[in-house]
């Protein structure tokens, strides 16, 4: 954790008074006050036409012809097993290097996650692994834009019409990005972003998922909607469903946040680009995989590997104590207690997600993230590592 102003660090009593620099921050601007209090006063704060409009202004965003909002993209995901029909005693090959939500998804419908292993540059899952991975049982892939750096969709489209496997994306940190010079969104799977704080845009909490048909997207609004059915009874419900519904407040928060999306992303390429520049001169770390033709990231996080062998917990220690926030990012899901103890998975299965877990570590990134502050970050970590 960061320290806060003149905290004592309990480090041979060493104070620090340097501001602390957060992990990440959201953007929050005059049209997202003028949007969430026109909804305010307009005393429809659920089932309004904030929804409507949040969902329309992200469907063109993505180019996805239908988008349903969520609660949170944990929720989106679960809705996805359900609309792909993941069922109890069904495989679904997923990476392990990515938030527990991908893969919980999974486990909510009594499914198991298959894990693959990633690549070691662009950390997400390598196609050659999944091929590996897929059984009789196997459903569906789920492959996760991790760090909003794109998935290597057309390999994996290949692996799942060769084997009847319908794809979910969890575009939970990815969205903006672009693969092969579309929105990621757009490739007609069901794809689930999410909206919390520390991500490029937010609605507080709250997600959306993106379908091609209207049939899944009435499927979405219903299951979110504690299963009503299309006829619009009220107390009549169609099928099991949940309250996944994302309020109007929220979208209103949202909606705003993506008129200024462009300048957001803007910001958050340039911060990256100032961190690829300070970092250049830093032995022992490796900045992330730089974009290509096929990729282009939304900037999500920033995260560095350090060199095998880091004393990584030592080097967060050294950078809070100078007011500077600093996270392992991420641990690898496999190796969590519940999916060890559930699963009987341990060390050793995924060598190269393993790998990224132990040298990765996500530095304060955000859309306003200043030249000073940077450069402050570059030089704590530089001293960190010394
Ligand atoms: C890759 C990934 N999947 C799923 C989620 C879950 O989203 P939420 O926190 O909105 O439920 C997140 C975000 O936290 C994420 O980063």
């Amino acid at each position: 954790m960061a320290g806060v102003p003149g905290e004592d660090t309990g480090r041979a009593g060493i104070l620090t008074s340097a501001r602390p620099i957060g992990l990440s921050a959201p953007w929050i601007d005059g049209r997202e006050e003028e949007l969430v209090l026109e909804t305010l006063r307009s005393g429809q704060l659920s089932l309004g036409p904030m929804v409507d409009r949040f969902e329309a202004a992200l469907s063109e965003r993505v180019e996805a012809p239908y988008v349903a909002a969520v609660s949170s993209g944990t929720a989106g995901l679960h809705l996805c097993m359900r609309i792909v029909g993941i069922e109890p005693g069904d495989e679904v090959v997923t990476t392990p290097f990515s938030f527990v939500a991908s893969s919980n998804c999974v486990v909510y419908e009594g499914a198991t996650p298959i894990f693959a292993d990633i690549d070691p540059g662009t950390l997400n899952l390598d196609p050659a692994a999944v091929e590996a991975a897929i059984t009789p049982r196997t459903k569906a892939i789920l492959p996760v834009h991790i760090f909003g750096y794109p998935a290597e969709l057309a390999e994996l489209q290949v692996l799942a019409d060769r084997n009847g496997l319908a794809i979910v994306e969890d575009a939970c940190e990815a969205l903006g990005s672009e693969y092969r010079g579309r929105p990621v969104g757009s490739s007609g799977h069901p794809t689930v972003f999410a909206f919390y704080p520390n991500k490029q845009m937010t609605t507080g909490e709250g997600g959306a998922v993106a379908v091609a048909t209207e049939e899944e997207w009435a499927l979405l609004k219903s299951l979110s909607n504690q299963g009503r059915s299309d006829s619009g009874e009220w107390l009549t419900h169609a099928r099991l469903g949940y309250n996944y519904r994302l309020d109007d407040l929220s979208a209103a928060l949202g909606l705003a946040q993506l008129e200024r999306y462009d300048e957001i992303l803007a910001a958050r390429s340039e911060v990256a680009a100032r961190y690829g520049e300070l970092l250049g001169g830093v032995d022992g770390v490796e900045v992330p995989l730089a974009d290509d033709q096929d990729h282009r990231r939304s900037w999500f996080v920033y995260v560095v590997k350090l060199a095998a062998g880091s004393d990584r917990d030592g080097i967060i220690a050294r950078l809070a104590a100078d007011g500077v926030a600093a996270k392992p990012y991420l641990p690898s899901i496999h190796l969590q207690p519940y999916y060890r103890e559930r699963f009987g998975y341990g060390p050793g299965m995924l060598p190269v997600a393993e790998d990224a877990s132990a040298r990765t570590l996500a530095l304060p990134f955000h859309s306003r993230l200043d030249a000073e502050d940077q450069e402050r970050v570059v030089e704590a970590l530089s001293r960190a590592l010394a």
